[in-house]
Order: C-alpha cells, then sequence, then structure tokens
C-alpha cells in the first residue's frame, strides 16, 4: 500500500529500527525493492532522484513505482532523493510522490533555510513529509584530510537552529558517510551522531551507506538513525549479475533471461539489508 514516509520513520524512531530507502531507475530495480521488502514484511521506501526522472522519463518512472507500491501488501512510500531545486519538487507532487528530499546543503546556511521552508511549506499543506540535509555528504574522496572532512560534517548545534528555522521532518546528517563505494574501511563519528541526537528531535537520516561494514550500521541504528539510503550496491549486484550472464551465454538475445537473474540478484541485497536494518517484520 501507498503511505506517506512520516509514518515509517515515526515509527522506526519509537521501536529502534531502520526503515531502507532504496534507489530505482527501472522497472527491474522497482521490482527488486518491492519483492524484497514483501519477502521480509518490512516497510520501504523506493527513491527516484532528478537523474532517474531525467532517464526514465518524468512521468514514466512515478507510474511504475505508484503502481507497484499501490499493489504491495507492504507499506511503501515514494520519496525524491536529494530534490535540486523546487521545480523537482512540483513535478514530483505532481506525480505522485509521497516523500519529498530537499537538498539545498551546498548553499549557504541562510538560502538551505530558505529553500527548505518554501518546500516545506507547499508540502505540508498537502500532507506530504520532508528531508533536508545539513553538512555535506561528498563523494568517496579519499584524499580529503582529516580536518578538511570534519569540517563537511554536521555541527549538531547547526543542525539544531536548522530544525527550528525550517520546519522539515528528517535531517540528513554527515557524520563521515559518503556516495558510492568507499576506497578502504569508512569510520562513522558516533560521538557527532549522539550529539546531533541529543539536540535534535526528528527522525535521522543515513545516505552513502553502500559499503559501510554491517556492525557500523548496526550501531547507527542503535544511536538513532531511522532512514538508511541504499543506491551503489543494487547498481553493483545489477550490473555484474548481467556481464556474468552475458558472458556465460553469448548468445542470448532474451533480454527477460539475462534481466530475471539480475532483479533476483538486487533483491537478495535490498533483503539482507531489511535485515541489517531490523525492519524485517515490522510491516
Ligand atoms: O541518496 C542516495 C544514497 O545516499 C545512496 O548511497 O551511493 O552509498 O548507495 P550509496
Ligand atoms: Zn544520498
Amino acid at each position: 500500500m501507498l503511505v506517506t514516509s512520516k509514518e515509517l520513520l515515526l515509527d522506526a524512531q519509537k521501536n529502534g529500527y531502520a526503515v531502507g530507502a532504496f534507489n530505482t531507475n527501472n522497472l527491474e530495480i522497482t521490482h527488486a525493492i518491492i519483492r524484497a521488502a514483501e519477502a521480509k514484511r518490512a516497510p520501504v521506501l523506493v527513491q527516484i532522484s532528478a537523474g532517474a526522472l531525467k532517464y526514465a522519463g518524468p512521468e514514466f518512472l512515478p507510474m511504475i513505482v505508484a503502481k507497484a507500491a499501490q499493489q504491495a501488501s507492504v507499506p511503501v512510500a515514494i520519496h525524491l532523493d536529494h530534490g535540486p531545486d523546487f521545480k523537482t519538487v512540483l513535478l514530483a507532487l505532481r506525480t505522485g510522490f509521497t516523500s519529498i528530499m530537499r537538498d539545498a546543503s551546498k548553499l549557504p546556511y541562510e538560502q538551505n533555510v530558505a529553500e527548505v521552508r518554501k518546500v516545506v511549506e507547499v508540502c505540508h499543506a498537502l500532507g506530504i513529509p520532508v528531508e533536508a540535509e545539513i553538512g555535506k555528504i561528498g563523494g568517496a574522496e579519499e584524499h580529503v584530510v582529516v580536518s578538511e572532512r570534519e569540517a563537511l560534517m554536521t555541527d549538531p548545534d547547526e543542525a539544531a537552529r536548522f530544525v527550528e528555522d525550517a520546519g522539515f521532518d528528517f535531517l540528513a546528517v554527515a557524520i563521515g558517510n559518503a556516495h558510492g563505494f568507499y576506497k578502504g574501511e569508512p569510520k562513522l563519528d558516533f560521538d557527532r551522531l549522539d550529539a546531533i541526537r541529543r539536540r535534535v528531535s526528528v527522525p535521522l537520516v543515513l545516505h552513502g551507506a553502500s559499503g559501510i561494514p554491517d556492525y557500523q550500521i548496526t550501531e547507527a541504528v542503535k544511536r538513532g538513525i531511522c532512514k538508511i539510503n541504499i543506491d551503489t550496491e543494487i547498481r553493483y549486484a545489477f550490473i555484474t549479475t548481467m556481464k556474468k550472464i552475458m558472458d556465460e551465454k553469448p548468445g542470448e538475445i532474451d533480454p527477460r533471461k539475462i534481466l530475471g537473474p539480475a532483479i533476483d540478484a538486487m533483491q537478495a541485497v535490498v533483503e539482507s539489508k531489511i535485515e541489517i536494518f531490523q525492519s524485517a517484520g515490522r510491516a
């Protein structure tokens, strides 16, 4: 069933687990996510980025995900991931998204607040929750020195002020997490997470979770992370499985025989994440 993310994340916050937020670009990834959620009886967010909307067609992909969500036997929210501007937010609202991220984290503080407030005003009037970000979640840049790395992380006091000033529903934090695969083992800053948690009462979001070791994910959930974003590990399963089959059977020209096993492989990734996030059996 199609729901908003607010009810999902507030339940996660109350009961000490995290809801998986998985990125989709097409029919196959969408099937994998929803099948995994149903198999594990877990609530789930299916996320679509502006890049995915551009790739798949701005109306077409939300239509596929909305139909899958409506038919699902578990609660599913459709979330705009890293919404880059107001126009994309309006497009998402028009095409049935039930959850919005407005990411203006690269802008100076006051502009970030202004951009998020504008989105909150519209979304809340429609009953749609909003995620925003403070601090900068980078790519996996190993050359960044520690002092620079810390300067990019979420400042707990600023985070508290940001929630107060902009009035949104979930906060994405930068605590040593980065998008894409990590070079070497990432080290989440749990003291920083605790400090943010003490000052901020809205559910917290962890981006860039592909490649973070399970023990650190478990610790992050214990310390108040309620939504965890995964994209890269799904893509990796998709492409490596397709490549393997095409290598093994170079004469195969039925896309279903290549994409079918790729869906299964992605489903396995999503199922294992749902277990680690402790959201299995919560639906
Ligand atoms: O917003 C999307 C996620 O933060 C994806 O993170 O690249 O580590 O899978 P990932
Ligand atoms: Zn992200």
